[in-house]
């Protein structure tokens, strides 16, 4: 499938970067169409506009309530088309009028092996905690916090010297295979979703991988 996808930022967008280069690449087939983020001037908006995708703020503080936001983002999805949500460091809670609007079709990353350790400073948390392993994960939004169903995860190892940054950059590295690779699977309509499970059908047959991905990383 050729997907319209409708990307939803707060930040620096380096997500967003790897999805427009998976794109480029061919790696997946559908396209981003339009990048919305809630804070004015973040280097995501940069990095849409120097691909010639158009570049939105929607800024969550001239809304009264979250649904009007979102209702707003909604309004511009829909203007553009979009097929499919992408939440790539988007750091807003969403509500009902956005998840109504395209249900089961918006995906989140997050820093860290969910159950464990939803919500912010997640890589500091999980430093602190003592973890032995960090990682990331793409799930399908609702109306919790980091809450729905698992697409994939991938796990990376924390180290002794570790610092709250260093991890961060080792998880967001794998952030940036695993995003693209969960858009594959979504466009190439392999994500059945079974109660909580999401079954990646067919399977990927096994690959070696230079870190732990569940499913693998399509090469
Ligand atoms: C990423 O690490 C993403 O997982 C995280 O924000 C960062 C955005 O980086 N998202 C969350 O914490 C959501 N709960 P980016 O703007 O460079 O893609």
């Amino acid at each position: 499938m050729n997907l319209r996808l409708g990307v939803l930022v707060s930040g620096s967008g380096s997500n967003l970067q790897s999805i427009i280069d998976a794109s480029e690449k061919g790696f997946i087939k559908s396209k981003v169409c339009v990048v919305i983020s809630n804070i004015p001037g973040v280097y995501a908006l940069e990095r849409a506009k120097k691909h010639n995708i158009p570049a939105i703020v929607i800024n969550h503080k001239y809304f009264k309530t979250r649904e009007d936001f979102d209702r707003a983002i909604v309004n511009k999805l829909r203007e553009y088309n979009t097929d499919l949500v992408i939440m790539a460091g988007f750091l807003r809670i969403i509500t009902n009028v956005l998840l109504d609007a395209y249900p089961m079709k918006i995906m989140n990353i997050h820093p860290a092996l969910l159950p464990s350790f939803p919500g912010l400073h997640v890589q500091k948390k999980a430093l602190e905690y003592g973890c032995k392993f960090a990682g990331c994960t793409v799930h399908f939004a609702d109306s919790g916090v980091d809450t729905g169903p698992i697409i994939i995860q991938g796990v990376v190892p924390i180290l002794d010297n570790d610092t709250e940054e260093t991890l961060s950059k080792r998880i967001l590295s794998v952030e940036h295979k695993i995003y693209p690779q969960a858009i594959k699977l979504y466009e190439e309509n392999r994500l059945k979703i079974i109660g909580r499970r999401v079954i990646v059908d067919p399977p990927l047959s096994p690959e070696e991988s230079i870190f732990l991905t569940n499913p693998m990383i399509e090469k």
